[in-house]
């Protein structure tokens, strides 16, 4: 039997679609420089392997020593603030070592590859919800190197026969029972929300709230981590030969005050906010057209409704108040 390499399976997505291939019988191999993930955030039936994907030597002992027969590629830098201070450590690891993990499985005879992509290739959409034609036009280096990592694979599709499906997650959230979101800093809405809840903070920042949106805050679509993971066991299995994007939502948005107002009911935390001016680069709404997804992989989101993301991520959160150090 071939193996899967999860590159960033130590990371907060990797670490649940490792469960989740483990669950269905597939052997992983781990690949992760714990640059932003952590070591008990790997499940113990995978082989772990500490290095970077962009080690060509060290690629290619791994693939010497492992019969990989697919790839689902997560590892990557994922601060959408940082990339806009240091937008060349974004294209070093996002794009130019991605190309070196590429070549390399190339190389080994890999021809199977699924990718994180995101929903910031499509900047500030004209449409929404979102459908994958839609312009891609990203407006942070971060949206950047994951737009042009996209453009890598279809050339490889062309040039050298690879099969990869591109998955572009709208908001990644919410806890299995063993793995949670441990970021730091944290950018993400909900465990911040949470983190006021379990009192790290006195207050929630509210970036914008005249946006033309309901409530004026920003609206985005919330998709739990274990629906993504259950996208991407599917991908694997998708018939295809050349490069196809598909994303990853619900198709319902939720603003920051929608998700504060659960979370309030959720916790019993009066979780007070404060109101900031909008961040560059945000825009007010992004939702998922997500029916090819549904058609290509036969996937449907299962726990993805507000109550089930916050009530699980507030589990993990309260059992692990120091993350992966409790
Ligand atoms: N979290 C979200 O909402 C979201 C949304 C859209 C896309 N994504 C994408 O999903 C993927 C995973 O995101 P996450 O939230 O789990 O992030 P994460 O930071 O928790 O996980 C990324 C993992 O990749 C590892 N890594 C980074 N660079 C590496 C390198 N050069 N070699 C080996 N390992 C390396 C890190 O140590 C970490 O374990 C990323 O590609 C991200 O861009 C995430």
């Amino acid at each position: 039997m071939t193996a899967v390499l999860v590159t960033g399976g130590a990371g907060y997505i990797g670490s649940v679609v490792a469960d989740q291939l483990l669950a269905r019988g597939h052997d992983v191999v781990v690949l992760d420089d714990l640059s932003t993930g952590h070591r008990a955030a790997v499940p113990s039936g995978v082989t772990f392997v500490q290095g970077g994907i962009g080690d060509r030597a060290a690629l290619d002992a791994l693939f010497d020593q492992h019969r990989v027969g697919a790839i689902v590629h997560l590892a990557a830098y994922a601060l959408v603030e940082e990339s806009v201070k240091n937008p060349e450590k974004y294209r070093r690891n996002n794009v130019a070592a991605a190309q070196v993990l590429l070549d390399a499985a190339l190389t080994a005879g890999v021809r199977r590859f699924v990718f994180s992509s995101s929903c910031t290739v499509y900047g500030y959409p004209p449409v929404v919800p979102i459908p994958e034609d839609a312009p891609l036009a990203p407006v942070s280096p971060y949206g950047e190197t994951k737009l042009a990592f996209e453009r890598v694979l279809g050339t490889y599709a062309s040039q050298h026969g690879l099969s990869s499906v591109t998955l572009r997650y709208f908001n990644a959230s919410g806890a299995t029972e063993l793995r949670g979101e441990d970021h730091d800093p944290e950018s993400h809405l909900i465990p911040n929300v949470l983190g006021v809840a379990l009192g790290k903070k006195s207050a929630v920042d509210v970036f914008g709230t005249d946006y033309p949106t309901p409530d004026g805050t920003a609206v985005r679509d919330y998709i739990h981590v274990d629906d993504l993971a259950d996208a991407h066991v599917r991908a694997l299995d998708v018939p295809s030969n050349g490069a196809i994007a598909l994303n990853l939502g619900t198709g319902l948005g939720s603003s920051v005050r929608q998700v504060v107002e659960a979370a309030r009911r959720i916790t019993g935390h009066a979780i007070p906010v404060t109101d900031r001016a909008r961040r560059p680069g945000d825009p007010p709404e992004l939702v998922a057209a997500p029916h090819r997804a549904a058609t290509v992989l036969g996937w449907r989101p299962r726990r993805s409704s507000l109550e089930e993301i916050l009530g699980s991520a507030w589990r993990w959160h309260r059992a692990h108040p120091r993350g992966y150090r409790t």
